[in-house]
């Protein structure tokens, strides 16, 4: 059963990708315009560091790419979302909410301000936070003390949601804002995996009050490893560009530091990288949405299996694509998985629930029932833009 299946997936992911024969990986950097140039730039006028004209263009670029009205580049998105949660005054002892189903960025970013990971399930058809259950457990475990979320069970203040927009897909941010404003939760969006994707028309990272993006090598676009903190408030941004340079006041020689702050400012060689990368974002998701285009029709014929596929008012920018087991097992999910990496084809589980992990098994948890189901029956296939 299993090596059939196995057969059929690499079938499909060999013609697709059109590598008939040697690996094909899961995701590789797609270098194909004036990478070479900037970088070569950068050393040949010594602005290597963090200083320099391509920083301050990046984060133009990324600015007019997603809309958002500031951008601050960071060294990577684990440094982007600790300023965000920083900013959004999350305190020592603070609770998070946060999917258990995320990369361990997420939770440990929430452990950098000594708060508490609080881990909430995702829905089937956005693998986002469901807000309907998020609701529902909040009203369950919730009380509102000074207009502050307070949980029950552990007495600490629950702080800020921070959505997670899972292989590029969008949650539901409308609902989740919602859900936000009723409980005067701080909205935080996750957005490293979803550069380039949208959301009703605009683009992931506006209804936070704070958003991070990757740009870690295995992302769409790459700056080797980076990340950017977007928020549309001034004061913040204003806050975020201090704290990530060290907490130094600007001045022409003296080195004064007015608080305790980061060493999270991108290097110039980096957003170099990442400038000439932003300019092929377009045609970077152009192909990654024509391969999961060609995905989707190749595996409508497999019984087995189905493709994930956007959500209604989604427009992903497909950055894994995701095959979903119709009656999977926790065996037949690592037959498949042997025996494709066996043969060349680099496919992946989700990430071990962060409930799982020994530094988080102990946190707040709601009912996890749906990323238990999805951590049986989901594999990442090969994704690269190039194919
Ligand atoms: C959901 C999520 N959050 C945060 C991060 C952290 O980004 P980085 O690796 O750039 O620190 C990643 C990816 O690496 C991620 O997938």
């Amino acid at each position: 059963m299993a090596e059939q299946l196995t057969k059929k997936i690499e079938q499909i992911v060999r013609k697709v990708s059109g590598i008939e024969h040697g690996p094909v990986v899961l995701h590789e950097p797609f270098f194909n315009g004036n990478e070479r140039q900037y970088v070569t730039d950068c050393i040949d006028t010594n602005w290597v560091s963090t200083v320099g004209k391509y920083v301050n263009l990046f984060e133009q670029l990324i600015s007019r790419t997603t809309g958002v009205k500031h951008a601050i580049a960071t060294t990577s998105g684990t440094a982007a979302l600790h300023i965000c949660l920083l900013l959004a005054g999350v305190k020592p002892g603070d609770e998070v909410l946060l999917q258990a189903m995320t990369f361990v960025a997420s939770a440990n970013a929430v452990a950098y301000c000594n708060a508490t990971p609080h881990f909430v399930d995702v829905e089937l058809d956005t693998l986002g936070i469901c807000p309907e259950r998020l609701r529902e457990h909040l009203k369950a475990i919730g009380t509102m003390k000074d207009g502050i979320l307070h949980n029950c069970k552990t007495g600490q203040p629950i702080r800020a949601l921070m959505v997670m927009h899972t292989f590029g897909h969008p949650s539901r941010l409308l609902e989740l804002k919602q859900v936000c404003e009723e409980f005067n939760l701080k909205l935080i969006e996750d957005a490293a995996e979803a550069i380039g994707s949208e959301y009703h028309g605009r683009h992931v990272g506006h209804h936070g009050l704070l958003s991070a993006l990757s740009f870690n090598g295995n992302k769409t676009i790459t700056t080797g490893g980076g990340g950017a903190v977007l928020t549309n408030d001034d004061g913040l941004a204003q806050q975020a560009r201090h704290l990530t340079t060290t907490g130094k006041v600007t001045h022409l020689w003296e080195y004064h530091h007015d608080c305790i702050a980061y060493n999270y400012r991108l290097p110039n060689l980096n957003a170099a990288l990442g400038c000439a990368q932003l300019e092929q974002l377009g045609d970077i998701i152009m192909k990654k949405r024509v391969l999961a285009s060609r995905y989707k029709s190749e595996f409508a014929r497999v019984d087995d299996v189905s493709f994930f596929n956007e959500a209604p008012g989604a427009k992903s920018n497909y950055w894994l694509n995701a095959i979903i087991l119709k009656n999977p097992s926790r065996e037949k999910r690592d037959a498949l998985l042997n025996n494709l990496n066996a043969d060349g084809i680099m496919v992946r589980p989700l990430w071990n629930l962060m409930n799982r992990l020994p530094m988080y098994k102990d946190c707040p948890a709601a009912d996890l029932s749906v990323s238990h189901q999805l951590e049986d029956s989901l594999i990442n296939i090969p994704s690269s833009p190039s194919f």
